[in-house]
C-alpha cells in the first residue's frame, strides 16, 4: 500500500514467520511519526501473533503432507489386496488343473471300459426289454460324465474344442433335457421366449450347452420349493463398432443372493450347497467357457425375488439368421 503525501514514518516492527526454525516470510508493521511509537507490549503482542502464524501454516502443511501420506498408504493397501486376490484366484486355478489332471487319470479310463461293455451289451439286449432300456439309461449317464469330465478338462487348459456356427437356442434346449428332471421333481415351470430367428454364434456345442446346464441346475436347485424358470433369447445390438450379440437370459424366482455374495459366485469352490451337493465349480467353469468365446456373464438378483444371469455371445460376422426351432 502506498502511504500517503503527508505520512511519514514514526516507528517500525518485522517480525518473522517461522516453521520449523525456517522463516518463511516477515510481518511489518509500521506506525506514522504522529502516533504513538511501537513499545515493548506492541513487540511482545506481534511476536505472539506472528509465532501463531508460523504455527497455522506449518499445522496446514502437516495436514496436507498428513493427507498425502494417507493417500499413499491407502493406494498400497489396495494394491496389496487386488495382489492377494489375484494370487489367492491363481491359486485356486492352478488347484483345478491339478484337480482336473486326476480327473482325466481316475475317471476318463474306468469310464472308458463302462462305456464300452455298456456298448457290447446293447447288442444283446433289444432297446425294448427292461435290460435295453437300463443299458440305454446307463449309456446316456455315461455320456454325461465323460462331456463333464471334457468341459473340466476344458475349464483347466482353457478349452480349445472344435467350434462351428451355432444357434444358441438349440444348445439351451439340448441342456434343458439333461436337468429336465431335476425342474421336474421341484415342480418349476418353464417359459421360453425365443424369437422366430437368431444370428448364429460360433461356438464348442458340448462348451455352450455346459453354460446353460450349469445355470438351469442352479436356478432349479435354488427353486426347491417351486417356482418359474424364464428362458430368453435374442439378438442385441452393442454399442457403436461393438457388433451385436446374442443374449440369453436365464431367470428364476428363487431366494435369489445377497449382495456381498454375488462378488464370490464366480469364484472356483464357492458354493452354498451341502457338502456331497455342490462343488462351487459350475460358475466359474461357465465363466471361463464364456471368456474363452469372447462373451460376457452377469448376473442381477434380489433376495426373495430371484436371480437372471446374462450370457451374451458376439454375433460370428457373416453368418446370416437361422430359423428358431
Ligand atoms: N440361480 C441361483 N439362485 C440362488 N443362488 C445361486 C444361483 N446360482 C448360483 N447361486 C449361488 O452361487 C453358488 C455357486 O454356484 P456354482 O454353480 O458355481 O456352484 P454350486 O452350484 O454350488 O456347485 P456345482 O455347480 O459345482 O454343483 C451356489 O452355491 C449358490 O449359492
Ligand atoms: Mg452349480
Amino acid at each position: 500500500m502506498k502511504p500517503r503525501a503527508d505520512w511519514a514514518l514514526g516507528s517500525a516492527l518485522s517480525l518473522p514467520i517461522k516453521v520449523e526454525e525456517k522463516v518463511l516470510g516477515v510481518i511489518n508493521l509500521n506506525r506514522s511519526a504522529a502516533g504513538r511509537a511501537f513499545d515493548q507490549v506492541d513487540l511482545n503482542v506481534a511476536s505472539v501473533m506472528a509465532m501463531q502464524a508460523g504455527v497455522s501454516i506449518e499445522n496446514a502443511l502437516l495436514k496436507d503432507r498428513l493427507r498425502e501420506k494417507i493417500d499413499e498408504l491407502e493406494a498400497a493397501n489396495r494394491r496389496a489386496e487386488d495382489a492377494y486376490r489375484q494370487l489367492l484366484q491363481a491359486e485356486k486355478l492352478s488347484a483345478i488343473g491339478l484337480m482336473a489332471g486326476t480327473v482325466a487319470h481316475d475317471i476318463t479310463n474306468p469310464l472308458a471300459v463302462i462305456d464300452g461293455r455298456t456298448q457290447l451289451l446293447m447288442y444283446r439286449f433289444a432297446p425294448d426289454t427292461e435290460a435295453g432300456k437300463s443299458l440305454g439309461a446307463i449309456k446316456a449317464q455315461t455320456d454325461r460324465i465323460s462331456s463333464l469330465v471334457k468341459s473340466l478338462q476344458n475349464y483347466a487348459r482353457k478349452g480349445k474344442g472344435e467350434r462351428r456356427p451355432l444357434n444358441v437356442v438349440d444348445c439351451i434346449e439340448e441342456s434343458f433335457v439333461l436337468v429336465g428332471k431335476l425342474l421336474y421333481e421341484n415342480a418349476v415351470s418353464t417359459t421360453r421366449r425365443y424369437p422366430e430367428t437368431l444370428p448364429l454364434i460360433l461356438g464348442n456345442a458340448t462348451e455352450v450347452e455346459q453354460i446353460f446346464m450349469n445355470l438351469i441346475q442352479n436356478a432349479g436347485q435354488a427353486m426347491e420349493k417351486g417356482g418359474e424358470l424364464i428362458l430368453s433369447a435374442e439378438a442385441v445390438e452393442g454399442s457403436s463398432g461393438e457388433g451385436s450379440w446374442v443374449e440369453v437370459t436365464v431367470s428364476d424366482n428363487g431366494p435369489g443372493i445377497p449382495s456381498e455374495a454375488l462378488k464370490a459366485v464366480f469364484e472356483p469352490f464357492y458354493t452354498t450347497k451341502p457338502e456331497g451337493k455342490g462343488t462351487g465349480l459350475g460358475l466359474p467353469i461357465c465363466k471361463r467357457i464364456i471368456e474363452d468365446h469372447r462373451g460376457e456373464i452377469t448376473v442381477e438378483s434380489a433376495v426373495g425375488k430371484g436371480t437372471t444371469f446374462r450370457v451374451r455371445f458376439p454375433v460370428t460376422p457373416g453368418e446370416t439368421p437361422e430359423k428358431g426351432p
